[in-house]
């Protein structure tokens, strides 16, 4: 779906590969039946955050397999990032790929569905409880996913710059999950590449 997605390999060989850092990051989202302006159905929050570096991404970071277990390691991060450790099991496992960039990177992602009162928890804890907020993040954000008749909403977001391969993990998610209908995702897609720079 996108040239940045680097090449999928098994959860078994990303952890037998020697000279690799892991970096653990998680999709959290939830139904919800809110209604921007009153009008337009949100249908879904997900969460990705504005990092340090003025970049978006997901909520995790680099994990030591040698110390911890990948899925231990990611609630560690989200302790750190959204100040709750919320805990990931190898259900909410979805891939590991080998990053773009930077050089001996290899990136596992992960989703989990919440409640939406679970899921404004978050928010509010990221905020108020996180050590790495206004540091390390700067701030968490729900992805839009509806498109106006403008391009507002998807077209925008995807329009932005994202860390590594996270744009590809959000559109393979966005898809997978069902989050955007097909139609509407590859037309946002489309649309945001004529929105860049
Ligand atoms: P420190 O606490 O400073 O060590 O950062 P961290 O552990 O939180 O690491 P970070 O989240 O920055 O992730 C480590 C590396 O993974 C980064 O250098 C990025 O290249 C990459 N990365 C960061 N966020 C994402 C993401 O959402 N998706 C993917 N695929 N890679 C990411
Ligand atoms: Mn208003
Ligand atoms: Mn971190
Ligand atoms: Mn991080
Ligand atoms: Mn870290
Ligand atoms: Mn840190």
């Amino acid at each position: 779906m996108e040239e940045m997605e680097g090449q999928e390999i098994s959860r078994e060989e990303a952890l037998s590969r020697v000279g690799y850092k892991h970096a653990c990051h998680i999709l959290l989202h939830a139904d919800t039946r809110a209604k921007l302006f009153g009008k337009i159905p949100i249908k879904h929050v997900v969460l990705m955050q504005m990092r340090f570096d003025g970049l978006l991404g997901f909520p995790g970071g680099l994990v030591k397999p040698s110390e911890e277990s990948l899925e231990s390691g990611l609630s560690r991060e989200l302790q750190e990032e959204v100040g709750v450790a919320v805990p990931v099991t190898v259900e909410d496992y979805v891939s590991s790929r080998l990053a773009p960039s930077p050089p001996q990177l290899i990136t596992h992602f992960y989703t989990k569905k919440m409640s939406e009162p679970e899921l404004v928890e978050i928010e509010k804890a990221a905020v108020a409880n996180a050590v790495d907020h206004g540091l390390e993040v700067l701030g968490m954000v729900r992805v839009p996913l509806y498109t106006l008749r403008n391009g507002g909403g998807l077209p925008w977001f995807l329009s932005h710059s994202f860390i590594s391969n996270s744009r590809a993990q959000l559109l393979g998610a966005l898809q997978r999950l069902r989050l955007v209908p097909q139609g509407a995702l590859d037309e946002a897609v489309k649309q945001a590449e004529h929105m860049r720079h």
